[in-house]
Parts: structure tokens; C-alpha cells; sequence
């Protein structure tokens, strides 16, 4: 027998009793994602929008996320610039694979020593996405260096002649020390990025909470690395049991997907692949809803488990 849930309002969940009556046809789900992904979302909320992708918890898929989402705007129409904000070990460059075209970085602007649009690097596939860098690579954080220069670049972004982008994605440092206060500082919303497992789950609690203190009450999730066969096994959490312990509503849920490495070490985002990796299709759909300031109305199938395969968490 199949149970279906059908999450409408992630953050006032509460387990439910299996009702079979209320069964949607079989065919619904898919149908509805593929109609809804067929037209361009409307961008939501006044612009720039100001996004930092965050988790607690080192290598949860901060940076993949920035990168995917990022050119997934891009290629959605908007304008996004990119900031790795992880001061010393900064790698979203690799990841977009622009890593010998970064030449100036924010130090250098706030030192005097070049403009701002020197420090953007402008991608050459899709010219309305730009990378800017705070610091150069294993450098140390400049001392006055704070929320308060982030602000300042942010509003050095929205003031360029050019006018300001639609979207400011800032890729956040692991932790919750100053690197990860300085991130936050100038952004409006978050997304949260956590795999299914306690030790993620736990730093992402207590980033939310961190995140609700500053003021950012706009935050949606992204749950990576997701293993359906896991989940079947009950070795994994499911997208489900991850919403009811962080109540956050879902921007995307993205699987275990070996294309991701390929992708990370090639410098070529997933999302720009031919034919599209199953997780590049997930990140092109979580920037569908983070523009239109959606979440995910997912659909958990529950057992007969074998006929049905990742996209039965889809309900779009
Ligand atoms: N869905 C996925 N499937 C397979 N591998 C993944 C997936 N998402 C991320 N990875 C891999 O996990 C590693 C860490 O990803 P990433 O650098 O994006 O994490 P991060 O949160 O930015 O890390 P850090 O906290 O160090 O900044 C990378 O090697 C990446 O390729
Ligand atoms: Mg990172």
C-alpha cells in the first residue's frame, strides 16, 4: 500500500495520519512538476535579494550550492553575484572553474589598490553571473574586516552604474564564529544547507537560531545528499523526518550524485551539464522556488518502494 504526505506548510507539521481516501491519481505529481517548471518563475521581493547559503557543519555542500543555484539564476534570466566569503579556503572559484581569472579580490578594493568591478570576474558562459572573492587564497582576515564591509560591498553592488543585480548569493564559511557573523550580516534570507544525519541536523538547529537572532527570519532549506535506497533501508533519515526536527520550509532536495564530484573537479557546475545530472535537475529547481520565494510542496511516497525512484519526493 502507498501512503502519500503532502506538505503544504513545512513549518506547522505534525505527523498525520495515513488517510489512503485522499490518494491523488499516481500520474499528478509528475504532471504538476513538469507544467509548473515550464514557464520563467516571477522574481519575488525587492531586488537585490541578498541570500547567504550557510549550514553549521563543515562540507555539507555550501559552496555546490552557490554554484549550482547561482548559475541556475543565471540561466533563469537573473543577474547573481557570487561572494565567497570563506576568508583562507575559499574554492568556489574552482567549483565554477574560474579560479585563474580572479586577479583582485575585496581586500584589494577596500585597500584603494582597484575598483570594485576589477575584483568582479564575469562568467564567459553566462556573462549575467559574476564571482567576487574577499580574499586571496590561505590569507588571513584582515584585521577590521567585519559585517560592516560586507554591508559596504553590498551597497557598492547595488549602487553600480550598471545597476544592482537581481540576486547576491554569499557563500558562508563552516561555523559560527566570526567568519560565519560577518556572512550573514548584510543578508535578508538564508538557505540552510543540512545532509539527513543528527550531527548536520544539529548544527543546522542551532544555526537557524543563530540566524533568527540577526534578524533573518527568510529561511528555507536544502537538504543534500539524500540516498533513496538508504532512506528504503531506514539507514537514512528521510526529507520528511528532516523537516519535522528543523520545521524549515524546502527549497530543494538534492541526492547523492557521484556527477556532483565529477562536476566540483572539472571547475563545471553541475547544472550546466548535457543532458542534466539527476542533482543538477534538483539545484535548477531549488533556484526555481528561491526565486519566486517558494517552497516545496513534497511528496513522500512510502513503501513500494522499488517502482519509484528519486523524483517520487517531486511534487513540485
Ligand atoms: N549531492 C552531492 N552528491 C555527491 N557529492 C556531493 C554532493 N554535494 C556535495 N558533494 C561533495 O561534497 C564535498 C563538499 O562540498 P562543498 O565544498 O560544496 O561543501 P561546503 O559545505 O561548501 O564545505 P566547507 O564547509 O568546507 O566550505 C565536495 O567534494 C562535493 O563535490
Ligand atoms: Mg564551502
Amino acid at each position: 500500500m502507498i501512503s502519500i504526505h503532502t506538505i503544504t506548510n513545512p513549518s506547522t507539521l505534525q505527523f498525520r495520519p495515513k488517510r489512503p481516501s485522499r490518494k491523488p491519481p499516481k500520474t499528478l505529481a509528475p504532471i504538476h512538476a513538469l507544467l509548473q517548471y515550464n514557464r520563467k518563475p516571477q522574481l519575488a521581493g525587492d531586488t537585490p535579494r541578498v541570500v547567504v547559503i550557510t549550514s553549521g557543519k563543515g562540507g555539507v555542500g555550501k559552496t555546490t550550492t552557490t554554484a549550482n543555484i547561482g548559475l541556475s539564476l543565471a540561466r533563469l534570466g537573473f543577474s547573481a553575484v557570487a561572494i565567497d566569503a570563506d576568508v583562507g579556503l575559499r574554492n568556489l572559484d574552482l567549483l565554477l572553474g574560474l579560479e585563474n581569472r580572479v586577479n583582485y579580490t575585496v581586500v584589494e578594493v577596500l585597500n584603494g589598490d582597484c575598483r570594485l568591478d576589477q575584483a568582479l570576474v564575469r562568467d564567459k558562459r553566462w556573462s549575467n553571473f559574476e564571482l567576487l572573492c574577499i580574499s586571496k587564497p590561505r590569507s588571513k582576515l584582515p584585521l577590521g574586516f567585519g559585517g560592516k564591509a560586507l554591508i559596504w560591498l553590498v551597497d557598492a553592488l547595488k549602487n553600480r552604474e550598471e545597476g544592482p543585480p537581481d540576486f547576491i548569493l554569499i557563500d558562508c564559511p563552516a561555523g559560527i564564529d566570526a567568519g560565519f557573523i560577518t556572512a550573514i550580516t548584510p543578508a535578508n534570507e538564508a538557505v540552510l544547507v543540512t545532509t539527513p544525519d543528527i550531527t548536520s541536523l544539529r548544527d543546522a538547529d542551532r544555526v537557524t537560531g543563530l540566524l533568527e537572532c540577526d534578524g533573518i527570519r527568510d529561511i528555507k532549506m536544502i537538504v543534500n545528499r539524500v540516498r533513496t535506497d538508504m532512506i528504503k533501508g531506514e539507514d537514512m533519515m528521510s526529507v520528511l523526518d528532516v523537516q519535522e526536527m528543523l520545521g524549515l520550509p524546502l527549497l530543494g532536495v538534492i541526492p547523492e550524485d557521484t556527477e556532483v564530484i565529477r562536476s566540483t573537479n572539472r571547475g563545471y557546475p553541475l547544472v550546466l551539464n548535457k543532458p542534466p545530472a539527476l542533482a543538477g535537475l534538483a539545484f535548477e529547481q531549488a533556484a526555481w522556488r528561491l526565486v519566486e520565494q517558494d517552497s516545496m510542496k513534497a511528496v513522500m511516497v512510502e513503501e513500494e518502494p522499488k517502482k519509484r525512484g528519486f523524483f517520487s519526493f517531486f511534487g513540485g
